[in-house]
C-alpha cells in the first residue's frame, strides 16, 4: 500500500520466476533501504514448517519482487522476526530455541527462557542477545543504535544498544500491561508503535461470540526515565481482532492483525 495515495489500496506484487510461491508461508518483513536507493525486502518464511529468510530486491516501476537469496541457518531455528541491517544483513528473533513442534510445546510449557537473537550476514552469524521467554517483534532505531525486541510471553520491550562489531548489550527493559507482538517505528519521530494482544487466550481459542480484541501502543522516549506509553487504539475485536502490527507514516497508521483484516486510520 502506498500511503501518500489519498486512498491507498493494497496491491499485491509479482514474484519473479524460479521462487518457489506455492510453499511461500511469509511471517515477519523487513526493508534496508541502500545508498544508491535500492530497496530489499527481507521476509521470514516457513516453507513446509522450516525457517527461511527470503531477500527480495523491490522493482517499483513493476511493482514486483525479484528474488535474490534464500537464507537458511543453524542459528536460525525458530525465526519470528527479521531487521534488516544492509543488503545482506540482518538481525532475526527466535521465538523458540527447538524447532521441533513438541520441543517448542514444552519449552513453552517448562517456561524456559531460551528464545534468542541473532546477527546474519555472509561473513559471520551469531547469537547477540539471548534469555527471552519468546522473542517476537524486532526493529531498529533511526538512528541506527538501538535494537528493539518485543518478548510477547514476558510482555516487555527490551532496548537493546548495538555496537560496531554488531553485539547487542542490553539497555533497559520495559513492562507492559498486554502481549506486545510486532514493533515498527516511526520515521520521523522514532517513536515505538507497537501491536498488542490484551488477552492472549482468546487469540488461540477462537470464540466468534467473545472474540480476540485489539491494542495499539505509542511509546514515546523509551530511554527517558519515564517513557509516555500511549494507548493509541483500542477495540473488543467488534471492529477488528487480534492487532499483531502497527506502521504509521506521515499521519497514517495502518493495523493489521493475526487472522482478521486490516485498519486503516489517519492520525
Ligand atoms: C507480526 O507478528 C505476527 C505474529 O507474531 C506475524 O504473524 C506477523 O507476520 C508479524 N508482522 C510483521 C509485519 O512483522
Ligand atoms: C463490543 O463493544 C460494543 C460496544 O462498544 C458492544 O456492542 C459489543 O457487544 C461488544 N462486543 C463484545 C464481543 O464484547
Amino acid at each position: 500500500m502506498d500511503l501518500k495515495e489519498e486512498r491507498p489500496r493494497a496491491l499485491e506484487l509479482r514474484v519473479s520466476r524460479g521462487f518457489d510461491l506455492a510453499s511461500f508461508n511469509p511471517h515477519g518483513i523487513s526493508t534496508f533501504v541502500d545508498r544508491d536507493d535500492t530497496v530489499y525486502l527481507f521476509v521470514v518464511n516457513h516453507p513446509e514448517f522450516k525457517n527461511t529468510v527470503e531477500i527480495f530486491k523491490f522493482e517499483e516501476e513493476e511493482n514486483s519482487l525479484l528474488h535474490l537469496k534464500t537464507i537458511r541457518h543453524e542459528l536460525l531455528p525458530s525465526v519470528n522476526d527479521v531487521t534488516a541491517v544492509g543488503p545482506t544483513h540482518f538481525y532475526a528473533t527466535n521465538d523458540h530455541y527447538f524447532s521441533d513442534p513438541f520441543l517448542k510445546y514444552l519449552e513453552t510449557y517448562l517456561n524456559l527462557r531460551w528464545a534468542n537473537v541473532v546477527y546474519y550476514s555472509p561473513n559471520e552469524v551469531k547469537v547477540v542477545a539471548e534469555g527471552f521467554d519468546s522473542a517476537n517483534g524486532i526493529n531498529i532505531s533511526p538512528d541506527n543504535k538501538f535494537i528493539y525486541v518485543a518478548d510477547i510471553l514476558a510482555h516487555e520491550i527490551h532496548v537493546l544498544e548495538k555496537h560496531p562489531n554488531m553485539n547487542l548489550t542490553q539497555r533497559k527493559v520495559l513492562e507492559l500491561d498486554t502481549l506486545v507482538d510486532n514493533l515498527s517505528i516511526d520515521p520521523s519521530s522514532g517513536d515505538i508503535w507497537a501491536g498488542c494482544h490484551p488477552n492472549g487466550q482468546k487469540l488461540f481459542i477462537y470464540d466468534p461470540s467473545n472474540p480476540p480484541s485489539s491494542e495499539v501502543l505509542r511509546i514515546q522516549n523509551i530511554l527517558s526515565e519515564k517513557p509516555t506509553v500511549t494507548t493509541v487504539y483500542a477495540n473488543n475485536g467488534s471492529v477488528l481482532q487480534g492487532s499483531s502490527v502497527a506502521s504509521v507514516f506521515d499521519g497514517r497508521l495502518l493495523v493489521g492483525t493475526l487472522y482478521h483484516r486490516a485498519l486503516y486510520c489517519k492520525l
